[in-house]
């Protein structure tokens, strides 16, 4: 089987870069970022503080959270309920990136992880697949761009889906999310020794794709 690992800070164009090239590749796409989302979803719906380790971790046996493909594009589930739209929220990225600092949490969702490594070619996207999740993947990506780059790409985005937010609350929250990703005791934000380092900042997403796979074939695994 083959792994292609992307990792990079919140807003770097992971999931558009890992889905495309997935498609141009016949892999499967898998953005982690979701599971930890699903969790973190389900921790403010039963009103549990997402930055309390010893609640989340009460928590967490009860938690049923599934990935399923329907027609090849990866749908969330939590408990049966299918919770890939509700999981896209300002409120729940803070949250998910609270849950994602805590073992427990981690530790669950590590081999349904690796499972899918296991059983399919895939891209994974997320912040720990070159490092943790997949350090045999052939292909290791750490993506990246600067924070106003970032925000700015975020602030559109939210106002295309007619949810508009200030450009400096924007980058506030990225800012703020780089931090505790980065600096998290487990499983930090951190590329690959073995990573190629790609800067999206001024690149379109087609050039990033197209950089992308031909990093694949040249390694052989396309
Ligand atoms: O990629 P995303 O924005 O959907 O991820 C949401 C949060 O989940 C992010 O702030 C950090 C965490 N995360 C992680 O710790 N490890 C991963 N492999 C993927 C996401």
């Amino acid at each position: 089987m083959i792994a292609v690992a992307i990792d990079g800070p919140a807003g770097a164009g992971k999931s558009t870069l890992a889905r495309a090239a997935a498609k141009e590749l016949g892999f499967l796409y898998i953005d982690t970022g979701a599971l930890y989302r699903a969790i973190a979803y389900c921790m403010l719906r039963g009103g549990v503080d997402p930055s309390d380790a010893a609640a989340v971790e009460a928590a967490l046996p009860g938690v049923q959270v599934e990935l399923k493909f329907v027609q090849g594009e990866q749908r969330v589930f939590l408990g049966g309920e299918d919770v890939s739209g509700a999981i896209r929220t300002g409120a729940v990225s803070m949250a998910a990136s609270r849950v994602s600092a805590i073992p427990a949490v981690r530790a669950r969702l590590l081999s349904m992880q690796r499972d899918f490594a296991r059983n399919h070619n895939v891209v994974m996207d997320g912040r720990d697949i070159g490092t943790v999740v997949l350090p045999q993947a052939q292909v290791k990506v750490f993506l990246t761009a600067s924070a106003e780059e970032r925000a700015r790409r975020r602030f559109l985005e939210l106002q295309q889906k007619g949810q508009p937010a200030g450009y400096e609350q924007v980058l506030a929250e990225i800012r703020q999310r780089d931090e505790q990703d980065s600096h998290r005791a487990i499983s930090p934000l951190a590329p690959a020794a073995d990573s190629v380092l790609l800067d999206t900042t001024g690149v379109s997403p087609e050039e990033a794709v197209a950089r992308l796979v031909s990093l694949v074939r040249a390694a052989g695994c396309a």
